[in-house]
């Protein structure tokens, strides 16, 4: 042993055996041990709360507690204390159990000499020590696993902001990217458009006049020769179509070439519409086309070129009357709606023109037609796109109808109906908000 002597802590209630032990112990050549103690449970603990000891000596059978219990409340308090049981030679087994629960050891009263008792005590605390290491290094390690588990819950933490923030901006790209396509695409339509109406305006106005003169050059011809022949009667009656062709393209090329100068005022669309159906009138009777008007009451005058607009409904009128040859609906609706970002499949572009929340005039026009190839249905603003060539159609008609929409800031879209045939929708800006720069180029 060292040379510090062992504090031993003995708790014995009776007096003689204490005596005894303490004689027993402190007595030793060898050892050096320094022997006091208590003897009761609560005298005990009252002790050794301010007390430094290496070892208590613990009889069971105390005046305020008896058997295992004494150890239990003893070991609650001091769990760090190494005790050595003391019993009697009957209770063994009780002995026994107490180890199992946390005690170093027993020893049997008057069956162990003074060297036994010694070695039982050094053991005890040896032991001890190493529990208390061992138990040391395990909540060490336990605190360090928590301290690793907290830092990879922060990792993983961060890596989730940061691959929801990556998320968040490869979305915004897409957005951007689509934008810009979008803004591409108007673009080069709006180039196109410019391009067509600068060559239009140019080649009508040289055009228009060698026409006429044909025209009058055959009606002359006609009324002149007379003959049964007829190849030549034939022959003239083609040239007349043809001519009167041409002067159609023309007359749609001028138009066209005209749609940058507005002539803006407060009008109500729903006797815009009401005229255009008068003038069509005789159309739809012709090819037995029922009219349906659903116009909404109490539509707010909107800032418009009257003459244009009508423009726009008797193209759109016309298309519908084309694709239902047979006869069938064509219906007409009007009202009033707030836009939110749901109920319209707007393009970003559009989006831009109106904002959340605006008030817009819609106007829709569905037929029940022919209904337009899918492929097709992103061609037919193009100028000169047309499937009625063969009818003397000129491709011009939804053209200058979008131009005429944009330049009023407006809207329109052309979609197939899943019932069939089309549904044209028109959106206009109550007030008209800043109207398409006057491109003057190009309009004589
Ligand atoms: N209501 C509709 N139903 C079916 N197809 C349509 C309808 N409206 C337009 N289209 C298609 O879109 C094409 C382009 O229409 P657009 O009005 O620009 O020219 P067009 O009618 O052919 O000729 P124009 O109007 O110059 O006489 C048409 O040829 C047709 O194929
Ligand atoms: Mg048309």
């Amino acid at each position: 042993m060292g040379e510090e002597k062992i504090k031993v802590f003995l708790v014995e209630d009776n007096p003689s055996e204490f005596v005894l032990i303490k004689e027993m112990l402190t007595k030793l050549k060898d050892y050096s041990l320094e022997v006091e103690g208590a003897a009761s449970l609560n005298e005990s603990i009252e002790k050794l709360q301010n007390r430094k000891v290496d070892v208590v000596l613990l009889d069971l059978n105390l005046p305020d507690s008896k058997g295992e219990d004494t150890f239990l409340k003893l070991y609650q308090r001091f769990p760090q204390l190494p005790v050595v049981v003391l019993t009697g030679f009957d209770d063994e087994e009780l002995a026994v159990k107490v180890v199992r629960q946390g005690a170093q050891d027993y020893l049997v009263k008057g069956r162990v000499d003074a060297y036994l008792t010694v070695k039982a005590i050094s053991y005890a605390i040896e032991r001890k020590r190493i529990e208390e290491a061992l138990r040391k290094a395990r909540d060490e390690l336990e605190l360090r696993v928590k301290e690793r588990t907290a830092e990879l819950v922060r990792v993983n933490e961060y890596l989730k902001q940061e691959v929801e923030e990556r998320k968040r901006k490869e979305k915004e790209l897409r957005i951007t990217y689509i934008k810009l396509k979008e803004v591409q695409q108007q673009l080069i339509r709006s180039a196109k458009m410019e391009a067509v109406g600068a060559l239009a305006s140019g080649v009508a106005h040289e055009v228009k006049n060698p026409l006429a003169i044909i025209l009058q050059g055959i009606e002359y011809l006609s009324k002149k020769i007379e003959t049964d022949d007829e190849n030549i009667k034939y022959t003239l009656k083609y040239m007349e179509e043809a001519v009167v062709r041409a002067d159609t393209i023309v007359k749609g090329l001028l138009d066209f070439s005209r749609i940058s100068k507005l002539n803006i005022g407060k009008y109500n669309i729903n006797s815009l519409i009401e005229n255009c159906l008068l003038l069509m009138k005789h159309q739809f009777d012709r090819h037995h086309i029922q009219v349906v008007k659903e116009l909404g009451g109490n539509i707010p005058e909107v800032d418009i070129d009257k003459s244009k607009i009508e423009q726009v409904f008797i193209n759109i009128f016309m298309n519908a009357v084309h694709a239902m040859p047979e006869g069938g609906k064509l219906t007409i609706r009007s009202y009033v709606k707030s836009l939110n970002k749901d109920t319209l499949p707007l393009q970003f572009e559009e989006k831009e023109k109106f904002n959340l929340d605006e008030e817009v005039v819609i106007v829709e026009i569905e037929d029940t037609g022919s209904g337009i190839p899918q492929e097709l249905l992103n061609k037919v603003f193009d100028p000169f796109f047309t499937t009625k060539r063969t009818k003397g159609g000129t491709g011009l008609g939804l053209s200058i109808v979008r131009s005429i929409m944009d330049m009023h800031n407006g809207f329109i879209d052309i979609k197939n109906k899943s019932s069939g045939g089309v549904i044209v929708t028109l959106i206009f800006k109550k007030e008209g908000g800043k109207y398409g720069e006057e491109k003057d180029t190009h309009s004589r």
